[in-house]
């Protein structure tokens, strides 16, 4: 049984061990798993045959396709996406004849808000993507992703940049790019490597 404050949908086949914590209006399908320590925020969704292990927390918003195993060490601010079958990891030496099993040895894999990884991308352990980076489908990512950084390929490396909104940011000779949808514009800073919003 989960604790909830409020309400939240979990098909009948997924398992929810005692302990978990769903945030409301959370939606839970097929075959999904939610370990004793799991933690999700408000209006998550997470599809079809979803793994949330023990020490896990998932922000407000985030949404899990299907078959997607999220390790302990995993942390997902609100707002993350993840498509299908993406690939996390923890332990980056594993020996099947040399335990490593618990906190000590698992490394932590931080998305920061925003932050969408493409369908069948792994993510080795120990790195941190900062706000609205993107990773294209399949990719393979092995260091820190800045924020709004498109990275794709095996190894992962940056093909420009990506609006909060999803859509390739061109930068003019100051710098500046503006976002289609939004309107929103946002400062590119060359030797930094860096881009930030500018409102
Ligand atoms: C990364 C991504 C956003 C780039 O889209 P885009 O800006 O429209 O880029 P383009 O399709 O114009 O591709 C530009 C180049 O990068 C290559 N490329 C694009 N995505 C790639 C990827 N994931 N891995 C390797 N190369 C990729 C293209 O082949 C193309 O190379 P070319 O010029 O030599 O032909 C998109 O390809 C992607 O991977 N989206 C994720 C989709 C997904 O997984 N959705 C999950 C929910 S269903």
């Amino acid at each position: 049984m989960a604790e909830s404050d409020l309400d939240f949908y979990a098909h009948p086949t997924a398992v929810l061990d005692a302990g978990c914590r769903v945030g409301a209006g959370s939606r839970i399908w097929h075959f999904c798993h939610l370990a004793a320590g799991a933690v999700l925020g408000e209006n998550c969704s997470l599809g079809q045959n979803v793994f949330v292990a023990d020490g896990v927390t998932l922000g407000r918003n985030v949404k899990v396709q299907n078959n997607v195993s999220l390790y302990s060490g995993v942390v997902c601010e609100d707002d993350v996406f993840l498509g299908p079958s993406v690939v996390f990891t923890n332990v980056r030496n594993p020996r099947s004849a040399v335990p490593r099993r618990g906190e000590a040895h698992y490394q932590t894999t931080y998305l920061e808000r925003g932050v969408s990884i493409g369908a069948n991308a792994t993510l080795v352990c120990g790195v941190r993507l900062a706000r609205y980076a993107f990773v294209g489908a399949g990719s393979v990512v092995t260091h820190d992703v800045p924020a709004f950084a498109l990275v794709y390929g095996t190894p992962a490396r940056q093909h420009g940049w990506m609006s909060a909104h999803g859509h390739r940011l061109a930068f003019d000779e100051a710098g500046r790019a503006v976002c289609p949808e939004t309107g929103e514009a946002y400062q590119l800073d060359s030797i930094k490597n860096t881009v930030t919003t500018m409102s």
